[in-house]
């Protein structure tokens, strides 16, 4: 089904993000028949191109990001000719004038700032002032949202002198995954799980963001912010909210945030030794974090671990492990929810130890869940006891349905027309992440901690596993 008839602006519409994501999503969006065919993407930014020029940039974007067998021309030259392109210097006002005379009055508008955040402000206010956006524009912002609760704040605060918190889609992209919102489905469309899913019977629950790539490329922009701001802060941060949240009433945007917002707030300091920072190592063929981020200096982390403990009735007890880095193993999100061991085991003499089930719910790669159970070892040797996985693959389990799964950006794009804002970031959640992730850093800066250097394609450092072996618990392999 299409969405609403729209006019797209891309600010920043030549940039990498619009390139290698934004114009390539719309593109597969319009293959599947939701974009309307009179829908209109504008590219504003500073680069000297006409439409023409602007539509090359995006065909030879589509090549180097949609999958060949994709690109037919017809679909090619339709999607092209979708495209519009405005030179624009934000600062002067003929370009906004221009733009003005660009966009129709009877639909849906949406502004992407696909610019540094710096630069949202006076977005913000030549919009208003030049009066393109009405009461029902939408505006989309990027992370980073602010490196700090300050800087969140302001952000937060030029925006807000320009439009309502409803206009305002702040993306974490881990929300658009299709396993994030499993989690969900998982969790409150199945009776089975809710009645476990508290301190009672979880053990521990472990969130797992590996990444096998190092930071090569753009080291000069990670070397500033850093795994905690880069993945934790947002990222990691929202898997734990969905993971830990109580049920909403609705599956609606403020029902949902209010359920995150609580779990942030329940979130109690972290302690100093409850947090391990790392730095990749060179190999024979690839650079280290300190070669990639070009700063000899460096004490920015590009693997973090840590225990998280939520001070309320379900969960107090049950610590939350996040674990995230570069050049590890393997690529692999996933969120592990391990169970309580049995209270008693009838088969001891079996000389088995029984391990407490696990959940385990995978973003990617192979997005799907597994339940880790114990069976009796198949055969005539008595009763000899082993663990297997339940696993189901969305895949597998769905072979042979035509299924249409868009990545995490073309489908929050889409919910930015629809006008659906369960998926994103409220301001005032942003901010609450912010101010319990400020005194870790705060912490690290004020007491000169240095990263622990780790060996590239390992599972970072040792002391990660120490955080969890003092507790009597270890780490998930990171493997695929
Ligand atoms: C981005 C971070 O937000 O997420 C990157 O800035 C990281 O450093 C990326 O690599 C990971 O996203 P994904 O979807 O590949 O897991």
């Amino acid at each position: 089904i299409p969405v609403e008839d729209f006019d797209l602006v891309i600010f920043g519409g030549t940039g990498d993000l619009a390139t290698r994501k934004i114009l390539p999503g719309l593109y597969r969006r319009m293959l599947s028949g939701q974009m309307p065919k009179t829908s209109r993407i504008i590219g504003a930014a500073r680069s000297e191109y006409d439409a023409d020029a602007f539509r090359e940039h995006v065909h030879q974007g589509l090549k180097d990001h949609v999958d060949q067998s994709l690109l037919k021309k017809r679909d090619v030259d339709a999607f092209l000719g979708q495209l519009d392109y405005l030179q624009l210097d934000i600062f002067t006002d003929d370009g906004w004038k221009a733009l003005g005379e660009m966009l129709r009055g009877d639909v849906i508008r949406a502004f992407y700032f696909s610019v540094a955040p710096s630069l949202f402000g006076e977005i913000a206010r030549r919009l208003v002032q030049f009066k393109l956006a009405d009461q029902d524009a939408r505006i989309v912002v990027e992370k980073p949202f602010g490196r700090n609760l300050e800087t969140a704040k302001a952000l937060n605060a030029e925006l807000a002198e320009c439009f309502d918190e409803k206009q305002v889609y702040r993306i974490d992209h881990y929300l658009g995954k299709e396993t994030v919102q499993n989690l969900m489905a998982i969790r409150f469309g199945n009776a089975l799980f809710e009645p476990l899913w508290n301190a009672q019977h979880v053990d521990h629950v472990q969130i797992t963001a590996s990444e096998s790539l190092g930071v090569g490329g753009r080291g000069a922009y990670y070397d500033k912010s850093g795994a905690m701001r880069d993945m934790v802060q947002n990222h990691l941060m929202q898997l734990l909210c969905l993971t830990a949240m109580e049920p909403p009433s609705k599956f609606e945007a403020n029902a949902v945030r209010d359920e995150k917002l609580k779990i942030i707030k329940a979130l109690s300091p972290v302690a100093p030794n409850e947090v391990v920072r790392g730095q990749y190592s060179a190999t024979e063929d690839k650079g280290s974090y300190i070669q990639d981020s070009e700063n000899p200096e460096s004490d920015t982390e590009c693997f973090v671990a840590m225990k998280v403990e939520i001070a309320n009735w379900r969960w107090a007890g049950t610590p939350f492990y996040l674990r995230t880095g570069k050049r590890l193993r393997n690529r692999l999100t996933e969120i592990a929810v391990v169970f309580k061991d049995p209270p008693h085991s009838i088969f001891d003499d079996t000389g088995t130890h029984l391990r407490g089930n696990a959940l385990i719910i995978r973003l990617q790669p192979d997005e799907g869940i597994t339940m880790r159970m114990t069976i009796k070892d198949p055969g005539p040797g008595g009763m000899r006891l082993r663990e297997v996985p339940l696993d189901m693959t969305f895949a597998e389990a769905l072979e042979g349905e035509d299924i249409d799964l868009p990545d995490a950006y073309e489908r929050l794009i889409m919910d930015v027309i629809r006008g659906n804002q369960t998926l994103f970031m409220r301001g005032d959640e942003v901010e609450a992440a912010w101010n319990w992730i400020d005194p870790i850093i705060n912490q690290w800066v004020e007491k000169g901690s240095k990263p622990i250097q780790y060996d590239s394609g390992g599972s970072g450092p040792d002391d990660a596993l120490m955080l969890m072996h003092r507790d009597g618990r270890r780490w998930r392999e990171i493997k695929q």
